[in-house]
């Protein structure tokens, strides 16, 4: 007897593509991402793309990138040599009109593809092509068949943001130096109740204050929330309630009432500042991390080792939530001076303990979605 849609695929899905009918997990009823194994269900029969290849792209979606906007798209040019690029629609001009973040969120993008060919059985060359922010061809990869490293997966498939419930207890330095790795030099630790601590608190806020009143910038983000269902099932991008930890009844009723226009309401952007308040006022303390120079590929390069310490985070429960709003509105140089660094600062990350640590629930565009042969 078939009893579930997954079984029915593996018992009668030979020679099917199966993409847009997978099932969707649930979360109160707010949709949430489809299971890992959307790749390795899908056949295509083509060198082009087989199930490595699509397996591999699959985990190097899983990636974060500021609002989800996945900027990610992948040009099959031969088997194993992908071109890695940058679409301009999912860049996000009002918070980040140099596409500095845009360019960083392909540094997880570029990692976990190589840590998943590693896994799968493939060594992968990265040459690096952007000249400017703004280029949109990033990189050429080159996957050549090799023994697997054993790279556990499961790091990358239970990566997730978390935002909510952070403790304010002290993040130990042996639990630093576990997530930090071989890092040390362009990562920076600064405990909540350190001055510099006090400082990216206090500042963060004022800065999600000032970018809260900019219309343009609200209704940005307003275009990357999925407040449906139907929307998310629609997009795979963007952020929908469960993964604005937004759950219950409340999540029923943002699904069933909230459009676009209540993000730009005062009584919206007001809940938003509270939230944020709360938030810098609970956490053990701030990770900064920060690149070599402000090239294309020493931004890529900060976005990998930013990838490199959220992989690890889980296995110490501790959360890294990225909160830009200093670095997108203005205030690098001031960061730069307050905290005595001098290389440019990329990611500023509030992190702390968790007592539990939830499931991934954010959305993801299928693998056949973003590459094209
Ligand atoms: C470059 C970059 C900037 C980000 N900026 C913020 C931010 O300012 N505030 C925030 O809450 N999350 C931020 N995020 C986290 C994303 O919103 C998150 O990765 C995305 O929604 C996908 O969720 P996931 O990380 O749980 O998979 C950022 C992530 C990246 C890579």
């Amino acid at each position: 007897m078939i009893t579930s849609i997954r079984e029915f695929i593996l018992k009668t899905g030979k020679g099917i593509i199966i993409t847009a009918t997978l099932p969707f997990l649930k979360s109160c009823g707010s949709i949430v991402r489809e299971s890992v194994n959307a790749a390795s269900l899908t056949k295509v029969k083509n060198k082009l793309l087989n199930k490595d290849y699509l397996t591999i792209l699959r985990y190097a979606s899983l990636a974060p990138s500021g609002h989800n906007s996945q900027p990610w798209e992948v040009e099959i040019t031969a088997p194993g040599h992908w071109k890695i690029k940058s679409n301009i629609n999912r860049w996000l001009p009002a918070v980040d009109p140099d596409n500095r973040e845009g360019t960083l969120s392909l540094g997880p993008f570029i990692e976990n593809l190589v840590l998943a060919g590693g896994s799968i059985g493939y060594t992968v060359e990265i040459d690096y092509q952007a000249d400017s922010l703004r280029d949109t061809t990033v990189a050429n990869v080159k996957l050549k068949k090799d023994k697997s490293n054993n790279f556990p997966l499961d790091l990358i498939k239970l990566r997730r943001t978390v935002r909510k419930n952070h403790l304010k207890r002290p993040v130990k330095s042996v639990d630093l130096s576990f997530i930090t790795g071989k890092n040390e030099n362009n990562v920076h630790f600064f405990p909540a109740d350190s001055t510099v601590g006090k400082f990216l608190a206090e500042g963060t806020l004022e800065a999600n204050k000032i970018q809260i009143s900019r219309d343009d910038a609200q209704s940005e983000l307003s275009e990357w929330i999925r407040w449906s269902n139907s929307d998310a099932k629609k997009y795979r991008t963007g952020m929908t309630p469960a993964s604005m930890d937004i759950k219950g009844l409340a999540s029923l009723y943002v699904r069933l009432f909230y459009n676009k226009d209540d993000v730009m309401s005062e009584s919206f952007r007001k809940k938003s500042i509270d939230m944020i308040h709360d938030q810098v006022n609970s956490c053990g303390g701030w990770l900064v991390i920060t690149s070599d120079s402000s090239t294309p590929q020493s931004l890529i390069e900060a976005g990998r080792r930013f990838q490199k310490i959220a992989l690890r985070t889980r296995e110490r429960m501790l959360a890294v939530h990225p909160m830009m709003q200093l670095l997108e509105e203005g205030f690098t140089d001031k960061v730069q001076s307050g905290l005595g660094i001098s290389e440019p600062v990329q990611f500023v990350l509030r992190t702390s303990y968790l007592e539990k640590y939830p499931d991934p629930v954010s959305l993801r565009r299928p693998v056949e979605w973003f590459v094209s042969l």
